[in-house]
Formats: structure tokens, C-alpha cells, sequence
């Protein structure tokens, strides 16, 4: 059946589901950012990451090991990015549910500048605000300067290479935020999915199991692709236009 998209009568039907949902959580990808004027990876504009790199050249152990000068510049290219934008509307009316889990594939820390306590914040894909060591074995993790951050370098604890503390592809998720995440999505009445594409896996793959789990979907996106068929009501449009009316007065809990 096709998901409830009218939007004016779908923003009120979902501003209801909210109110009387107990446990609530918001999952975002690079859509959420968008307005902050980060590109996300797949969107149809040219600007998207993905349009415009090849991911298996950046975003990989062996697109690091090939060439680790490329890869560092890259990032380092969207830590300096990064540095010059700020939350926007939809980042603050999240934070303003400050008893929301926010669930988010995004490595940037928007939702935290916007007011989000880092606890609340489950990072499936890491951060890029950090550096950490390439040897496994190595604990070694250090904060970056956005403004300028370091070229390629050695880890000053065993001399492996330094790295964006960044899931790649290929790459486990950190285990005890996915766990969290998982065990959330299990317990929830309704899961908020803002601005993803939900194509990349295992992290999209909470949105199925929020609903074997008998939550409802809701979906803010203008172009939403997968998880639209997944959606109890699914509301096209920018995130910065949509969650500010959709969350306004509300005061939602993911653990009540
Ligand atoms: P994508 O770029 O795949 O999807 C972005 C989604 O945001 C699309 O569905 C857009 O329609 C939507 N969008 C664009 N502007 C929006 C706006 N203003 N408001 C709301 N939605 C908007 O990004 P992700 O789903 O986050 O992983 O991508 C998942 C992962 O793929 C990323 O975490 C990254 C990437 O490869 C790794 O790097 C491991």
C-alpha cells in the first residue's frame, strides 16, 4: 500500500502518532545536513558525493592503504567544510527533544552543536572529527582541528598511520552503538527516519527491524527512495521545512 504523503493531512496524522507514541527515535542520514550546506552522498544533484567521487577510491581500507594522501586530503576537504556550516532548523528542533535518542549515519556533529548532549547521539558511521590509529590493535584517537587539519601522519603511540575515525566500506560498525541502536529500534512505538536513502546496509536495515517490531515509520524527505515502502506516513519535503511544525510542542522520549 502506498504511504499516507499528502502533506498537510499526513503532518497532522503524524504530529498524533507522535503524541501518543511512548518511546520514540530519530534516524538521519546526510539529508539532515543538507541545509547546513553539506552535499549528501546519492541525491539526483550533481553535487552529491557519490556523483562525484568513487567511493570504492575513498571510502575503504583498501582505497586507504592504495593511496592513504588522497584519502586524508579528502576528508580533510570535508573536515574544512565542516568548519564553515551550522546546524540548521532541522538539527535544532531534533535537539530540542531532549529525551530523543538520535540515531545517524552522519560523521559530521551537527546535531551535538546543535544542542544534542553527545550521549544521545548513536553514531553508526563514527565521526570525522576524530583521527584514530589504523593498526587495531592500537587505541590511539586524538581530536582534529576542522579549520586545518593535519595532513597524513603516524600515530605517535605505535607509528601506524592515522585515520578518520569513519566506518568504511567493508567495515564493522562500532559494536556497542549498533548494539544500542538495534536493542532501541526493538522497543520503539515510532522511529522518525530524516533525509536517508537508506541503501547502505547494515545501518538502513533498522528501519525494517523497528517495524518487525511493531513500530510505526514515519519518513521526512523530498526524494525519499527505500524507505518510503517502509513508511506508515511519509512526508516530502526538506527536513529544515517539515520538522519544525511536525516536532513543535512535543516532547518525545526514546526511554520514558
Ligand atoms: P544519501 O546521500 O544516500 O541520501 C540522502 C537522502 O537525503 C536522500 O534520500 C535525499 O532525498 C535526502 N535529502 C536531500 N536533501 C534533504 C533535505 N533537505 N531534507 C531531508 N532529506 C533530504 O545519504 P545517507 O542515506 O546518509 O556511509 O547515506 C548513507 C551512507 O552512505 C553514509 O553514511 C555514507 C554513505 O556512503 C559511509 O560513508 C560508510
Amino acid at each position: 500500500m502506498e504511504p499516507y504523503s499528502d502533506n498537510n493531512d499526513g503532518l497532522l496524522q503524524a504530529r498524533e502518532l507522535l503524541a501518543r507514541s511512548q518511546r520514540v527515535a530519530a534516524f538521519s542520514g546526510a539529508g539532515l545536513s543538507a541545509e547546513s550546506g553539506l552535499a549528501t552522498f546519492r541525491d539526483p544533484d550533481p553535487d552529491a558525493l557519490w556523483s562525484r567521487f568513487d567511493p570504492t577510491e575513498l571510502a575503504s581500507v583498501d582505497a586507504f592503504e592504495a593511496n592513504p594522501e588522497r584519502v586524508i586530503e579528502w576528508y580533510n576537504w570535508r573536515r574544512s567544510m565542516l568548519a564553515g556550516v551550522r546546524p540548521n532548523a532541522a538539527h535544532r528542533v531534533l535537539a530540542a527533544q531532549s529525551r530523543m535518542i538520535q540515531i545517524t549515519q552522519n560523521v559530521d556533529n551537527l546535531l551535538e552543536q546543535a544542542g544534542v548532549a553527545p550521549k544521545q547521539v548513536y553514531h553508526l558511521h563514527g565521526s570525522i572529527l576524530h583521527d584514530i590509529c589504523h593498526n587495531s590493535a592500537c587505541d590511539y584517537r586524538e581530536l582534529v582541528q576542522l579549520e586545518n587539519p593535519s595532513p597524513l601522519r603516524d600515530c605517535p603511540r605505535c607509528g601506524a598511520r592515522l585515520r578518520p575515525a569513519v566506518v568504511w566500506f567493508g567495515e564493522n560498525l562500532p559494536a556497542k552503538t549498533w548494539y544500542r541502536a538495534q536493542q532501541l529500534c526493538a522497543e520503539l512505538d515510532c522511529l522518525l527516519v530524516v533525509g536517508t536513502s537508506a541503501t547502505v546496509y547494515p545501518a538502513a536495515g533498522l528501519i525494517t527491524l523497528a517495524r518487525q517490531y511493531g513500530s510505526s515509520v514515519i519518513v521526512v524527505d523530498p526524494n525519499a527512495g527505500e524507505a518510503r515502502y517502509a513508511a506508515d506516513i511519509y512526508l516530502a519535503g526538506a527536513a529544515g521545512r517539515i520538522l519544525p511544525p511536525l516536532l513543535a510542542g512535543l516532547d518525545l522520549a526514546s526511554n520514558p
